[in-house]
């Protein structure tokens, strides 16, 4: 079948005989001599006319007969038809049905709940939504990589199995490894600060674990993120960066991927008024946003969705948040020398309540500074042995951050809960499909 046509180009193929692969999707007869069948390949959708005639009489009864999802082979004409999604339809003379579908399709038009799709997620993946999510999602990828690429970046993999947490302990997943116990990597910022001091510009794209016990829409257990890291940078650098990564990432998605926002009825404008330059304040001034509403939270005290939801109502693109409470935020990042309560760290939230996406900043280059973090952090200094060497040898000042990939997903796409977000989401209840 190497030469088969893919429905996406059928309308460059008008009046030429072609093969299609693809899968029925639905059927409607007029009588028993003309049947219509839409039929999907994955890059689109077509019409094929299954006539009276045109093909011999077993394959005409079997055109009418098909169950759905049955996988077909259909060769015919491309015939020009205004009517038809894409102006053309195949007029079939060869109809062969590969391999038909023996069992009725679960999923139909009726409204089914979360848990049913989710369950049947390997099968959901064929509906409309979730196709549009994912080539959406693709699209985002891309974006990303070419944009750090093209800036000089070096893509540099973190490793999965790890010997210790960056992110604290409480969420770390282990791991039975050779009769010992490691870690499933929660970030890979900390390799990456080594491969920043030997390549300058660097990032990894990959997925990252957590044990997160909170069901909440924002929370996956696997996810991907998307961590640059740049020797030399500063807080500020760092948030130029995440700034113009997320812009270019809107622009590629508002740009390429218009007939997948219009599947999911995304209402692009709220897309569109993300730009550059976007807002930036302080988490002690964001708190003063907060005051006397039911968010209200005292001074050190962390955000939280009610925080990150109300303090973006009042823009219309992401905010970037910084200088977080020192004690509430991870034992590597730099204090602010001005204000050492604070942190030279930064959040980027994302607006209609999709909440934080980035997490990043400056790190601290002062050895005895972070012996003595991990010492209250309650940590192992022998596993972060590695890292501390990073500021024997030469320490250098260093930013960066993570991108969640699949919050940015869930707000671009508008949905309701990120599981959808992620191809085969996993969260603290769900390993299947
Ligand atoms: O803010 P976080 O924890 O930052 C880090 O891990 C840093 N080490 C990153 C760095 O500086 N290189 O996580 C970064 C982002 C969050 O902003 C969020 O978008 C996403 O990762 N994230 C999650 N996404 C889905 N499910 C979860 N359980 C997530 N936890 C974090
Ligand atoms: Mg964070």
């Amino acid at each position: 079948m190497k030469d088969r046509t893919r429905i996406r180009s059928l309308a460059d193929h008008v009046g030429e005989t072609v093969l299609l692969c693809g899968w029925v999707r639905r059927r409607r007869s007029s009588g028993s001599k003309l049947h219509f069948l839409q039929l999907d390949d994955g890059t689109g959708s077509t019409q094929v006319v299954v006539k009276k005639g045109n093909v011999p009489e077993e394959q005409l009864a079997a055109a009418g007969h098909v169950p759905f999802e049955s996988t077909v082979i259909v060769r015919g004409e491309v015939k020009e038809d205004a009517r038809q999604a894409g102006g053309v339809e195949l007029a079939a003379q060869d109809f062969q049905v590969l391999n038909a579908a023996v069992a009725e399709f679960p999923i139909g038009k009726k409204e089914h709940g979360v848990g049913f799709l989710m369950d049947n997620r390997h099968i959901w993946l064929r509906s409309r939504r979730p196709q549009a999510t994912l080539r959406i999602r693709a699209e985002i990828i891309r974006a990303c990589r070419d944009h750090l690429d093209g800036r000089g970046f070096t893509c540099v993999d973190a490793p999965i199995f790890n010997s210790a947490a960056a992110e604290g302990t409480a969420t770390l997943v282990p791991v039975e490894y050779f009769g010992e116990t490691v870690y499933l990597s929660q970030t890979g910022q900390l390799h990456m600060e080594a491969a920043a001091q030997a390549l300058g510009d660097v990032y990894c794209f990959g997925p990252t674990f957590r044990a997160e016990k909170s069901k909440t829409r924002r929370h996956l257990t696997e996810f991907w993120m998307l961590e640059p890291e740049m020797a030399f940078a500063d807080l500020e650098e760092s948030m130029d960066v995440m700034e113009s990564l997320i812009a270019h990432v809107i622009e590629r998605v508002l740009t390429n991927c218009r007939p997948e926002l219009d599947a999911l009825e995304r209402d692009v404008s709220k897309l569109e008024s993300c730009i550059p330059p976007f807002p930036r304040l302080s988490y002690t001034d964001a708190l003063k946003q907060l005051e006397g509403t039911d968010a209200e939270i005292p001074w050190g005290e962390d955000f939280g969705a009610p925080q990150e939801d109300l303090v973006t109502t009042a823009f219309d693109r992401p905010i970037l948040v910084h200088r977080f409470p020192t004690k509430i935020k991870a034992f590597y990042m730099r204090p602010d020398p001005a204000q050492p309560e604070v942190v030279l760290g930064c959040d980027m939230i994302a607006p209609e309540g999709y909440g934080e996406i980035i997490g990043g900043g400056e790190r601290s280059s002062d050895l005895a500074y972070l012996e003595a973090k991990i010492a209250e952090h309650g940590l192992p200094k022998e596993a972060y042995e590695w890292y501390l060497d990073l500021r024997r040898y030469g320490a250098n000042p260093s930013a960066g951050f993570g991108m969640g990939l699949e919050r940015v997903v869930s707000w671009i796409c508008d949905l309701g809960h990120i599981r959808e977000a992620a191809p085969y989401a996993r969260t603290m209840a769900r390993t299947y499909p």
